[in-house]
């Protein structure tokens, strides 16, 4: 059996929409027949909330407790297994500093045992040891950013981060795409900041997803958009994003 392909939905901002873009992906690679894990290492929990279920002690299970992969994971939806996250995340990751986990830890707690799966889809905090973990063992990095001023910084900062990791950890640069994320062409801000997206990047920005009010119904109602309005635009846009990660070599 092969190993999964890591993906990991990072950046270094609060609001950029990573957890729903790690949600579509991991939803999306589902639908198309593929095994997925969602590994939540944020403390907020959400990717059990969008997916209309319950945040839980999952991740400090597996991390403190030391539980069995197998026994912590649920499935969400068909072929979309979910390892959740809550408050106690905080814990297990003061825990795993204490403990002085290295860069490595997820590789060996969790990666290497997840056996079976074609793809695992990491969402990350917007900081700290557990981003960094996730960054170390992912073979695919999606990068959303809104085009707005703090959500191109916030990129920028993210890149400095993901290149000093790489370099101290001699590890070779993971395939990436840049997400432009609530993007509406109306406004000068938006063609602006995803121009300069465009001429920094190139063809690792990928097509942008709009800014739009059925997705945040989506999340309010515990479901994804391919759920809720599958003839939205942005469920084929996601769709989209799924099937050029899928093509990506690396
Ligand atoms: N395409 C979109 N259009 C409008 N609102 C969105 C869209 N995608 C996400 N949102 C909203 O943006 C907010 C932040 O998204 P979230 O994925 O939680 O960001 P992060 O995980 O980076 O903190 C959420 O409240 C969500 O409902
Ligand atoms: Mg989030």
């Amino acid at each position: 059996m092969t190993d999964p392909i890591v993906i990991t939905v990072a950046t270094n901002k609060g609001g950029a929409g990573k957890t729903t873009t790690a949600v579509h992906v991991a939803a999306g690679l589902a639908r198309a027949g593929r095994r997925v894990l969602l590994v939540d290492l944020d403390k907020q929990g959400h990717c059990a909330t969008f997916l209309g279920r319950d945040p839980a002690p999952r991740l400090y299970d597996l991390l403190v407790r030391e539980r069995d992969l197998a026994d912590l994971i649920a499935e969400a939806r068909p072929h979309l297994h979910l390892l959740a996250s809550n408050s106690e995340t905080l814990l297990a990751q003061d825990f795993a500093r204490l403990r002085n986990a290295q860069a490595d830890l997820l590789e060996h707690a969790l990666v290497r045992k997840a056996v079976g799966y074609d793809y695992l889809v990491f969402d990350t905090p917007p900081q700290g040891l557990l981003q960094e973990c996730a960054l170390y063992s992912t073979d695919r990095l999606v990068i959303p950013v809104p085009v707005d001023y703090p959500g191109m910084d916030g990129a920028a900062q993210f890149v400095q981060v993901v290149q000093s990791i790489q370099v101290r950890e001699h590890l070779p640069p993971p395939v990436r795409w840049f997400v432009p994320m609530f993007v509406d062409l109306r406004t000068s801000e938006s063609k602006y900041n995803l121009r300069l997206l465009q001429e920094r990047f190139g063809d690792q920005v990928s097509t942008p997803i709009p800014v739009r009010t059925r997705m945040r119904e989506a999340i309010a109602e515990g479901k994804t958009i391919f759920e809720y309005a599958p003839g939205e635009d942005i469920a084929a846009l996601y769709a989209a994003l799924c099937t050029l990660l899928e093509a990506a070599h690396g």
